[in-house]
C-alpha cells in the first residue's frame, strides 16, 4: 500500500560529481554535488546560490565535472560541510559548515591541467568532463536560499582506460564503472547487472552521438533541419 506523504528531500539516487572551478586568485575550488542529469552532450547541475562554485561558475563560465567512483568515497565525504566561501552564509553556519581554502588538499586529492578549460581535473576521478556554462536558470523559487540550475556543455571528456570497452575505446564499460551515488544522503554504487535493455539492442550507441555542425554552411544546415523538424512534428505547441 502506498502512503501519501510529504518528502523533505527528493534525492532518489544520482551520481556524485566533484566540480572543479577557478577562484578569483587562480586557485582551484572543488565541491561535491549530486543534483545532476544528462541529455545529449549537455547536463544540468543544481547548486545553492551561496556556494563558491556558483560564484565561480557565474564569473568564469567554466568547470570540470569529475565523476568519482566508489573508491573515492572517503575523499568526497571529507568535503561534506565545507565551503570555499570565506563568509559562510547563515544556513550553512547552522549546519556546521567551515571555510576551507584548499579543498583539494583537504580531501587528499590531486589535480592535472585540463585541455580546453582553465579549471584543472581531479586525477583520482575515473571520469573527468571539461564543460562550459551555456545558460543559468533560477530554480526552486520557493526556497529561501536562491538556487540555480546551470546548463553545461561537455566539451572534452577524459576516461580512465580501465573502465573503457577493451576493443572499442570510445565507450564506457558499465560492468567496470561503479559511480559513487548519493541516495537519500547515503553513499551507494552500482554492481548488479539485472536485465538486458531494449534500448541497448535497438539502436547502435553511435546514433546517440551529437553531431557537430561547424562553419557557416554547417550552422545553416543545422538550423534549416531544426526548423523543418519543428514544423513537421509541430514541436512548438
Ligand atoms: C555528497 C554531496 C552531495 C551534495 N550535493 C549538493 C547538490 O546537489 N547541490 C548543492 O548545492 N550542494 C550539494 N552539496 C553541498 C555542497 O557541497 C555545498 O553547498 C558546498 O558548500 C559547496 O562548496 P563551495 O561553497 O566551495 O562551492 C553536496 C555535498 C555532498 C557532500
Amino acid at each position: 500500500m502506498h502512503k501519501s506523504i510529504d518528502l523533505p528531500i527528493l534525492y532518489f539516487g544520482t551520481p556524485v560529481v566533484l566540480i572543479s572551478t577557478l577562484n578569483e586568485d587562480g586557485s582551484t575550488n572543488v565541491a561535491p554535488s549530486s543534483s545532476i542529469w544528462w541529455l545529449g552532450k549537455s547536463c544540468m547541475i543544481g547548486l545553492d546560490g551561496s556556494s563558491k562554485t556558483t560564484e565561480n561558475l557565474k564569473r568564469t563560465k567554466q568547470c570540470v565535472l569529475n565523476l568519482p567512483s566508489a573508491d573515492c568515497v572517503d575523499a568526497v565525504d571529507r568535503l561534506a560541510n565545507t565551503t570555499g566561501t570565506k563568509r559562510i552564509p547563515l544556513h550553512k553556519k547552522t549546519w556546521g559548515y567551515r571555510y576551507v581554502k584548499n579543498k583539494i588538499a583537504e580531501a587528499g586529492l590531486s589535480t592535472v591541467a585540463s585541455n580546453k578549460v582553465k579549471p584543472p581535473r581531479v586525477v583520482e576521478c575515473q571520469v573527468q568532463l571539461e564543460a562550459s556554462v551555456e545558460k543559468i536558470h533560477r530554480f526552486c523559487d520557493k526556497s529561501l536560499v536562491p538556487m540555480f540550475a546551470f546548463e553545461l556543455e561537455v566539451i572534452q571528456s577524459h576516461v580512465e582506460e580501465s573502465i573503457l570497452m577493451g576493443d572499442k575505446l570510445q565507450y564506457v564499460n558499465p560492468d567496470h564503472w561503479h559511480p559513487l551515488i548519493m541516495s537519500f544522503r547515503k553513499f551507494y554504487t552500482t554492481h548488479d547487472y539485472i536485465h538486458p535493455s531494449r534500448l541497448e539492442s535497438a539502436v547502435s550507441v553511435e546514433k546517440y552521438r551529437v553531431k557537430e555542425f561547424t562553419g557557416l554552411g554547417g550552422r545553416l544546415l543545422r538550423n534549416s533541419f531544426r526548423l523543418l523538424y519543428r514544423r513537421h512534428f509541430k514541436l512548438d505547441r
